[in-house]
């Protein structure tokens, strides 16, 4: 099996930014509850007909350029999204012919907030056997299109962005472990419940305001913290790790506490945590990608480092993957 690692890394946040202080206005909030129950200040929200191809385009731009390779090298793009442009295609056809990726085959990845770590592990078999030389991997939501500003307990939480990075093989470092899981008895929990085939778009789900996200925050909270907290120790146990080893994690940013009680319970000091949560809200699949990039970019991952992905969300599904820089 051939090493694969990430070569370019790209994020895209769009222009307009929603402070506490702007919800505050729109549902019965205040921007102390959100800071302190939440960790976020603010999120950036895509302006009205932008959609999700349209934030990952200017991501995968960037990411080809860091990596140095014409998109018309691209053989696999994977796009993690629960909030496409449209129920079909995909986002990664529209994204290909943006790109002009003219032989890469592409697909959408479904797995919420783990949807990054789903896509670079899938990425990353085809890489690793041979099949393909490289792919695009991209993580990118709208999620303030599926948010019911109406209700203080999901509005006040998620944002829109992007990210992207390019997988080819390596010589040195690169992915060194990855694990995948999921919960699907608890489906319940966090989802949206119409649109689907279950639940057809009708008169009826938009007066029910069906087609906004639901989520039954506290009893996803204690599963967060501890689902992570084991996704983390499974991974290191598969490198043959310890979190000495480990030089930053880069979690999903859906809770600034969920992340620092997981922090606590590995042993990880505050310091080698990092956090976008503050300026970007909760971006499902496009979180732990973008504060990726931004980590990469803001030089605290550096060559020869080791990160610990550790993500979590509606599935309930989890991933986690080690890589050396
Ligand atoms: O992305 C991956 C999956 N998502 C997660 O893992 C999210 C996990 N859950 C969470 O992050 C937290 O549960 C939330 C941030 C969603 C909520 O925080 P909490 O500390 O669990 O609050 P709560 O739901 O227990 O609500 C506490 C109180 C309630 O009032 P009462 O019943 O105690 O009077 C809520 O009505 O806070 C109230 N509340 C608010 N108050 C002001 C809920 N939302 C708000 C709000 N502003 N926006």
């Amino acid at each position: 099996m051939k090493k694969v690692g990430i070569i370019g890394v790209g994020e895209y946040l769009p222009e307009k930014i929603l402070t506490n202080a702007d919800l505050e206005k729109i549902v019965d909030t205040s921007d102390e509850w959100i800071t302190t129950r939440t960790g976020i200040k603010e999120r950036h929200v895509a302006a009205k007909g932008q959609a999700a191809s349209d934030l990952a385009l200017p991501a995968s731009i960037q990411a080809l350029k860091d990596a140095k390779i014409n998109p018309e090298d691209l053989d696999l793009i994977v796009v993690a999204t629960i909030t496409g442009d449209m129920p079909f295609p995909s986002v990664a056809a529209i994204l290909q012919d943006k790109l002009g990726a003219k032989k890469a085959a592409c697909f959408d990845l479904s797995a919420a907030c783990a949807g990054f770590v789903y896509g670079i592990s899938v990425a990353q078999q085809f890489l690793a056997c041979g099949t393909y030389k490289n792919a695009l991997v991209v993580g990118v939501e709208v999620l303030t299109s599926v948010t019911d500003w109406q209700d203080r307990n999901t509005c006040v939480l998620f944002g829109d962005g992007a990210g992207a990075v390019v997988l080819t093989e390596v010589k040195e470092g690169g992915i060194i472990s990855t694990y995948l899981g999921c919960d699907g008895s608890k489906v319940g929990i966090l989802n949206l419940p119409a649109g689907g085939s279950r639940l057809p778009a009708s008169a009826e789900t938009v007066k029910n305001r069906q087609h906004f996200l639901k989520m039954q925050g506290n009893e996803l909270f204690k599963i967060a913290v501890n689902t992570m907290t084991k996704a983390a120790e499974v991974v290191l146990a598969q490198a043959k790790m310890t979190f000495a080893d480990i030089d930053l994690i880069i979690p999903h940013q859906a809770n600034a506490r969920i992340i620092m009680a997981v922090a606590k319970k590995l042993g990880i000091p505050e310091e080698r945590v990092y956090l976008n949560i503050e300026r970007c809200g909760n971006m499902s699949s496009a979180s732990t990608v973008t504060a990726l990039c931004e980590a990469v970019r803001e030089g605290k991952v550096k060559r020869g480092d080791v990160i610990l992905l550790d993500a979590f969300g509606a599935g309930l599904v989890w991933g986690a993957c080690i890589i050396k820089w």
